[in-house]
């Protein structure tokens, strides 16, 4: 482990309240190692569609700057993200099309890991395919195993409580947190 807490962002693929990647991300903190720390990255709810005629005459909106300064600034990333019709849901794509093109692009380089719920079978495995894709695209380091694809996941999630209720993905979870946390600390966390 590093000699120093490694500070992990999370991403949420959704923006709606109830979300049960949400609840699965509010719960990481009580399943990492220790010396990880996880908080949730600034919104990219308010973001525009990517136009680079925007970028061209405004500039950067500030919360994209904000999102793309916390992804820099983390040792790694982990997206907490739904499917959506097979694929990444569109204002996830949106957001890292927007952090993708601000200068020294943020996800290069940088320790990343993926979890998926969702109410299909496959737990969001093909959004997770598309994610890594895009990924590979912005060199950041993806970690391979163990995947997190949490499926039919209102009966593994109590909507009411947030509570993850089955076991095996506790266990997948801290699992895959551990596997990352050594991760980061291969690829060298931020100094
Ligand atoms: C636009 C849309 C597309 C969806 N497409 C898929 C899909 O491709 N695969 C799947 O397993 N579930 C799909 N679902 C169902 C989601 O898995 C389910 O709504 C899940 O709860 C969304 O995640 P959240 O609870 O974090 O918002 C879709 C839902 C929406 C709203």
């Amino acid at each position: 482990m590093a000699d120093r807490a490694l500070n992990v962002v999370c991403i949420c693929g959704s923006l709606r309240k109830g979300s049960y990647n949400r609840m699965v991300m509010n719960a990481l903190p009580g399943l990492a190692p220790a010396g990880m720390s996880l908080m949730e990255a600034p919104p990219f709810s308010e973001f525009p569609l990517y136009n680079a005629d925007v970028q061209e005459t405004s500039g950067f909106p500030p919360a994209v700057q904000k999102l793309a300064d916390a992804v820099r600034a983390a040792d790694g990333v982990i997206f907490n993200s739904p499917e959506y019709n097979f694929s990444i849901p569109g204002g996830l794509k949106n957001a890292i099309d927007w952090v993708s093109r601000v200068p020294n692009q943020p996800f290069a380089g940088k320790p990343v890991a993926l979890q998926s719920a969702a109410n299909g079978a496959l737990g969001g495995g093909r959004m997770q395919y598309d994610l890594r894709r895009a990924m590979i695209f912005l060199d950041a380091l993806t970690l391979n195993k163990p995947e997190i694809f949490i499926g039919n996941c209102s009966t593994r999630i109590d909507a009411k409580t947030g509570e993850i209720t089955d076991q095996q993905t506790v266990g997948f979870i801290r699992q895959q947190l551990a596997a990352f946390a050594k991760f980061i600390v291969q690829h060298g966390p931020r100094s």
